[in-house]
């Protein structure tokens, strides 16, 4: 199979539609159209990121949030068909990446205990598992793992990973 080529670029407005019906696609509890416009027009915490290919179709998004010195990883999916090409990978390390330029040196996140695709993702960058919270999730009551990238941890994905991303 040919290698996927695709690029990543900041989060539009126009982009929304695309985005719901990614996240359509991949989760169970999406986000109304109102919360990304919100994101996207008075949040100064957010840095939502678009992974494209080569045609120009949005194939993936990651909703990030900047806070003081933490990168939060509130939203985040690749179109099914587009999975295990290394989409979701380029697209969380960029916005790692890019937030380190701003500033962050720990990052945090919570996934479904059962997410085994997530999980293996977010430890090949260095994410480790810190909490349980116990049947967080309202829809069928599933565990979320708190997963951290500490100082260290950051430090050390940025010499493997990052320094590729150049300051966008
Ligand atoms: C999680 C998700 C974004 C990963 O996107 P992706 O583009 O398929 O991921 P990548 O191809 O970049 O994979 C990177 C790494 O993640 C891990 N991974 C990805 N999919 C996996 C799977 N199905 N099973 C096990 N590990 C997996 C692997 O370590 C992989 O590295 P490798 O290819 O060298 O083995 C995608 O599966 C998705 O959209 N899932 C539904 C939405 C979701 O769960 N979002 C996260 C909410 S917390």
């Amino acid at each position: 199979m040919e290698a996927l080529s695709f690029q990543i670029r900041r989060m539009q407005e126009e982009d929304i539609q695309r985005v719901m019906e990614i996240e359509r696609a991949s989760s169970e509890l999406i986000w109304p159209e109102n919360s990304y416009r919100f994101e996207l027009r008075e949040n100064n915490a957010e840095r939502a990121w678009v992974a494209y290919e080569s045609g120009g179709l949005v194939i993936g998004f990651v909703m990030l949030w900047l806070i003081l010195d933490e990168m939060h990883v509130p939203n985040f999916a690749v179109l099914p068909e587009f999975r295990r090409q290394g989409v979701g990978f380029g697209l969380l390390s960029n916005g790692l990446a890019q937030g380190w330029y701003e500033g962050a040196r720990c990052s945090f996140l919570e996934v479904r205990s059962g997410n085994r695709a997530a999980i293996g993702l977010y430890k090949k960058l260095g994410f480790e598992q810190v909490s349980v919270r116990k049947g967080y999730y309202q829809n069928n009551r599933e565990d979320a793992l708190l997963m951290n990238l500490d100082q260290n941890g950051y430090q050390n994905f940025m010499d493997k990973w990052g320094m590729q991303w150049k300051t966008n």
